[in-house]
């Protein structure tokens, strides 16, 4: 029988721990990438394409995460180790861990410094920059930041301490508070931004732009465009790289997994719906490009609240729950590696986080240089931010889902995956366990091998 609390502590109720989740699905990856991911795919097709992938691949592989977590109850790394090892199987898959944390590196680099971003933006809208500007004004303004690394760098570090410290308090006192009211608050607020940019800016054009597919434009750019849609469902839902795990590990044995994960998923999809309809009826009203990039956001929504009554102190509040949003996300980032460094190292709780923290950091500076300074280095035409966001949502995400799909499907015994999901062998346990152990690990294996071109190298497409 698997041990029933954590050492490092447990979510106080299911309530707690849905909050927790959702607070780490829903942060910059739906209001900032999702966005401006699906302009450069060109909006309904790769939409359509994301939505299935959140319930065909994202929505079981979270409730394998989850299940293999509450079973291991300890760091991803560990809880790799522990199950494979109760089952006689090698403990090599504790790699899946290792993979995860190197993936937490990264994406906690660059997600810090655009959640800087995001604090310099509340900043400037609470003095009023934003009022009257215009589309070119709203470029520089974006483009001067960007290009100021001195600034970056003192975003990106108070954002780091400010993920560090609420690691460093532990789950019940730290991440759980954090979330409580955030959430709703942001939610709320997103409803407001989608109303005025409907009244205000083209609504029609925007909702034609996100659900109306269109195809040709997704297939000129082809296997890429799957593989983003896919690799934006697993970044979006924080799966693949071991933050839902450690969260499913301080989750209480009677709390539905199942119902859990449709309310976390449904939260996170509405989010990116939402963002999508706040900010592309402005896009179009202002004749902005939508596949323009990872400004798309911080360049459209100035334009917005400039011009509506109230806008300094809408603007405000918009960008300062972004941030919580984005901290609610980071936590669960730092997390896993938090963990392992108190199970293995013996550290302290203040200690991991600072370790694991400063790490990111240090990572996260040369993300920010990539920006001005060190924008003539590429890597296969990206610079360094651009790389680690390709390489972990695409690449790493996915591979770690492909792992969990085969853990949870073919390496735990059936009987335990039926404990964890209810104990009744219902017709929905029978479609995750055919979803977990033939759709998600094969679906994830072909977008992903046809996304980095394999099958037109070897001559099949
Ligand atoms: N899901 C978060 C977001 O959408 C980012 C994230 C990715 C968090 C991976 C944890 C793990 O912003």
């Amino acid at each position: 029988m698997a041990t029933t609390v954590s050492i490092h502590g447990m979510w106080s109720t299911r309530l707690a721990f849905i909050l927790a989740a959702a607070g780490s699905a829903v942060g910059l990856g739906n209001i900032w990438r999702f966005p401006y991911t699906a302009g450069e795919y060109g909006g309904g097709a790769f939409v359509l394409v994301y939505l299935l992938c959140v319930a065909g691949i994202g929505i079981p592989i979270m409730m394998a995460e989850i299940l293999l977590g509450r079973r291991g109850r300890q760091s991803p790394i560990n809880t790799m180790r522990t199950l494979a090892e109760r089952e006689g199987k090698p403990v090599a898959w504790s790699l899946l861990g290792w993979m995860g944390i190197l993936a937490g590196f990264l994406i906690l680099s660059f997600y810090s410094v655009i959640a800087g971003w995001t604090l310099a933006y509340a900043v400037r809208a609470a003095g009023g920059a934003f009022t009257g500007i215009d589309a070119t004004a709203s470029k520089a303004m974006f483009d001067g930041l960007v290009g100021d690394g001195e600034r970056l760098l003192a975003w990106h570090t108070i954002f780091m301490v400010m993920t560090v410290m609420v690691v460093a308090r532990g789950v019940a006192s730290g991440l759980e508070q954090s979330v409580k009211w955030m959430m709703p608050a942001l939610f709320v607020l997103l409803l407001v931004m989608v109303v005025y940019a409907g009244w205000a800016g083209d609504l029609g054009a925007a909702v034609r732009y996100l659900f109306a597919p269109d195809f040709a434009r997704l297939q000129e750019k082809g296997g890429e465009a799957i593989l983003s849609a896919m690799g934006q469902a697993f970044f979006s839902l924080s799966l693949g790289m071991g933050a839902i795990m450690v969260y499913g590990s301080y989750l209480r044995h009677d709390a539905s997994i199942a119902r859990s994960t449709v309310m976390i998923a449904a939260t996170d999809t509405t989010v990116a719906l939402l963002a999508g309809l706040a900010i592309f009826p402005m896009v179009f009203a202002h004749g902005l490009e939508p596949g323009s990039g990872p400004g798309l956001i911080f360049v459209t929504l100035p334009i917005a609240f400039g011009e509506m009554p109230g806008g300094a102190l809408f603007g405000t509040l918009f960008f300062a729950l972004l941030v919580v949003a984005a901290w609610t996300s980071s936590i669960s980032i730092l997390e896993p590696v938090s963990a392992w460094l108190v199970e293995n190292r013996g550290f302290s709780r203040v200690r991991a986080a600072i370790i694991g923290g400063a790490g990111a950091w240090l990572l996260g500076i040369v993300c920010l240089l990539s920006l001005n300074h060190w924008s003539e280095y590429e890597v296969a035409g990206k610079g360094v931010l651009d790389l680690f966001d390709y390489l972990t949502a695409n690449i790493l995400l996915p591979l770690g889902g492909i792992l969990i799909a085969i853990f949870a499907g073919w390496v735990l015994p059936r009987a335990a995956t039926l404990d964890e999901l209810g104990g009744t062998d219902r017709p929905g346990y029978r479609l995750w366990r055919f979803l977990i152990r033939y759709v998600a690990p094969a679906a994830v294996a072909l977008v992903l091998l046809n996304g980095i071109g394999l099958f037109k190298a070897i001559g099949l497409a």
